[in-house]
């Protein structure tokens, strides 16, 4: 076994002029990206290591070293292919996500290569749809002896999911089984029809034999009974990305406004679908604004044409609004724009999705907050094709893959995964701790959302603010359970009736009575429960009122959704910060009693997290002032109220 690993060109110091002078070589070469899928017992990396060493690979390194050496060459501009070595990770690690996918480069005659080579057990999911995120190919690799298994069948689905349309099953270790051939065409029959309603355009079988070489490089005579391509030959022929993407109309999601000057203004980013030229009509989205292109501007001059995936700066003759994460696309087929839409979405981190809660959700260079609802249903990534891969889910955890309905808080200008990666494909971000959770797939926008339309009205919330004679204002009180929250709510409210302020209070206890009495006490009915409450607040805060809220409200996000609904100052989060011992002690509805006898579950500060306000705008107590101190303190930070 050791043999061919150690025949794996491995060199331990790559020097820059090694670098410089291979890509100068292969400059003009088109690139395939693809993944190779598997586990060490395949022989994956037997393979890798023989087709670098047989395609004659001039070097092959880690990520980390050609990244470092892409940034000096970027700077230069000399060479800006070497940039796709790493884009495929840029926006998980700017988002200091780790994934252990290895990215190998490599080249022949016709074509160059990535590959991106990701472990194979379940739980390295997310390892796989990273790797597979960009890549055009999957060489999924089989041992002869044992066939098509349920790790086999769930890296074919994941390459699906993921918009990979051509597929090379490589069925290894053929030298084991003597070059059956019965063997290998049963193998083959049964992949196929597994993989038959997958919809892949290129499925190619082949028998190979890394350790030997057969059929990896070279078409071996060992299988003298099989007519098709090697593992290489088969690779080159897998159309590239960019000629896909260059016959679609033209879009390209602006990166930067270029601004140097009052006379000049670009817009800067990679086109990532289609041609454009000077002249050509385009729309700006989501505005949908019409304008011409005047010129396209690149570091070495102007062009008369730019294709999928090249990096240029667009001038438009008219002044129109465009900025960073907008598309501009062809004006006569443009993407659509929605702000609601059906997803499949991979879950990618320890803590599971919260439905109902606010996410960055960022596609192209746009980055707006969207709320998922939770899973239609979940997929059985182990048998994904037969019945019963939709499973019932309210969640998704770890490595878990769902199809669900999201929301944003803008329309985005979008196209289907299926048709356009760039445009598609999403990731999502916990806006909390500014980390990676998952990645996802738009699948279609939901009908809903394009026939639901803002009513504009004509007294307009000043109007209403300006006829009580007072600033509007959320006073958002959060504290534990018998904290407190109640009590000092109403007589702020009562002294501010006093001063003829126009107030409302909304109390946890008695809006559950009403409005949301079909929610319990999960994460994710709170979740709603404080969503529901914000919009509530909010439509009272439009008609001028002074809102008071209780509710425990427990997550930071939350609250924060909340305030970001809310004009500038509008909200004012009060910390009751009263110690968990004393609101226990206190026990006024004899709810900590039982939830410690184990009598009512999900109780706040018990078996249910409530995380503090980190720089709350007040912050007030029942232990070292009394409830009306509380409240004259309150008042006072508020003041003046117009
Ligand atoms: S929140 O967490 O969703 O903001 P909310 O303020 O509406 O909670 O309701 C809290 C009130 O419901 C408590 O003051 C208490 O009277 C009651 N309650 C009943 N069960 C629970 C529970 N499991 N956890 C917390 N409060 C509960």
């Amino acid at each position: 076994m050791a043999d061919a690993e150690d025949r794996t060109y491995r060199p331990d110091a790559l020097i820059a002029r090694d670098i410089d002078a291979y890509l100068e070589r292969h400059r003009d070469k088109g690139l395939l990206r693809f993944i190779t899928c598997g586990s060490v017992d395949d022989g994956k990396s037997t393979l890798i290591g023989r087709l670098l060493y047989d395609s004659r690979a001039v070097f092959e390194d880690q990520l980390g070293q050609l990244e470092s050496d892409s940034a000096r060459v970027g700077t230069q501009g000399q060479d800006l292919d070497f940039a796709l070595l790493v884009d495929g990770l840029s926006a998980e690690r700017e988002q200091g996500i780790t994934i252990d996918v290895a990215y190998r480069f490599f080249a022949n005659e016709k074509r160059k290569f990535i590959v991106a080579d990701t472990p194979g057990h379940e739980q390295y999911t997310r390892n796989m749809v990273t790797g597979a995120s960009t890549a055009d190919a999957a060489v999924l690799l089989v041992d002869a002896r044992k066939g098509v298994l349920v790790q086999t069948r769930r890296h074919a689905f994941l390459a699906q999911l993921l918009g990979i349309r051509h597929v090379i099953l490589a069925v290894n270790k053929m030298d084991l089984v003597d070059y059956d051939r019965a063997t290998f065409e049963a193998i083959r029959d049964d992949f196929a029809a597994f993989a038959k309603d997958f919809g892949f355009e290129g499925l190619t079988a082949i028998p190979i034999s890394g350790f030997r070489g057969d059929n990896v490089v070279e078409r071996s005579a060992a299988t003298d009974w099989y007519q098709g391509p090697s593992l290489v030959e088969a690779l080159e022929a897998v159309p590239l990305a960019g000629e896909d993407a260059q016959a679609r109309p033209f879009r390209m999601t602006v990166q930067w406004v270029n601004r140097p000057n009052q006379d000049f203004r670009g817009f800067a980013g990679l086109v990532s679908d289609g041609t454009v030229r000077p002249g050509d009509a385009v729309r700006v989205l989501p505005s949908g604004a019409q304008a011409t292109i005047e010129a396209i501007h690149t570091f070495d001059g102007p062009l008369e044409q730019a294709v999928a995936g090249q990096s240029v700066t667009l001038t438009l003759a008219e002044e129109v609004d465009c900025s960073r994460g907008d598309v501009i696309s062809a004006a006569d087929d443009p993407p659509q724009v929605a702000d609601q839409f059906e997803a499949s979405v991979v879950w990618m981190d320890q803590t599971a999705m919260k439905p109902g809660r606010g996410y960055w959700l960022k596609i192209g260079t746009r980055t707006v907050t969207a709320t998922l609802a939770a899973p239609k249903y979940e997929i059985d990534v182990n048998n994904p094709a037969g019945s019963g891969s939709r499973l019932a889910a309210k969640t998704l955890e770890l490595n878990g893959i769902g199809v669900l309905e999201l929301r944003t808080d803008r329309p985005i200008a979008f196209e289907p995964y299926a048709d356009s990666k760039a445009l598609g494909g999403f990731i999502l971000i916990d806006k909390e701790r500014d980390a990676t959770v998952a990645c996802g797939m738009l699948n279609f926008a939901l009908r809903r959302a394009q026939n639901v339309h803002w009513q504009p009205t004509d007294i307009a919330r000043e109007h209403h603010a300006a006829l009580k004679n007072q600033t509007p204002r959320v006073l958002w009180f959060t504290g534990l359970s018998g904290s407190g929250k109640s009590t000092i709510a109403n007589a702020v409210e009562k002294k501010l009736a006093l001063m003829n302020r126009h107030t409302f209070l909304l109390d946890g206890d008695n809006v559950r009575h009403g409005l949301n009495k079909d929610l319990g006490f999960t994460e994710a009915d709170r979740i709603e429960n404080i969503r529901r409450i914000g919009e509530v607040a909010k439509l009272m805060a439009d008609a001028g009122l002074i809102v008071l809220t209780a509710f425990i409200s427990p997550f930071r996000a939350e609250r924060k959704m909340v305030r970001d609904m809310l004009p500038e100052g509008e909200f004012v989060e009060i910390f009751v910060d009263t110690p968990l011992e004393v609101a226990e002690e206190r026990d006024v509805k004899g709810l900590y009693r039982k939830a410690r006898e184990g009598k009512l579950k999900n109780f706040t500060g018990i078996d249910s997290p409530y995380e503090p306000p980190e720089q709350p705008e007040i912050r007030v107590n029942t232990v070292d002032m009394s409830v009306d101190e509380a409240a004259d303190h309150i008042i006072a930070q508020i003041l003046p109220l117009k």
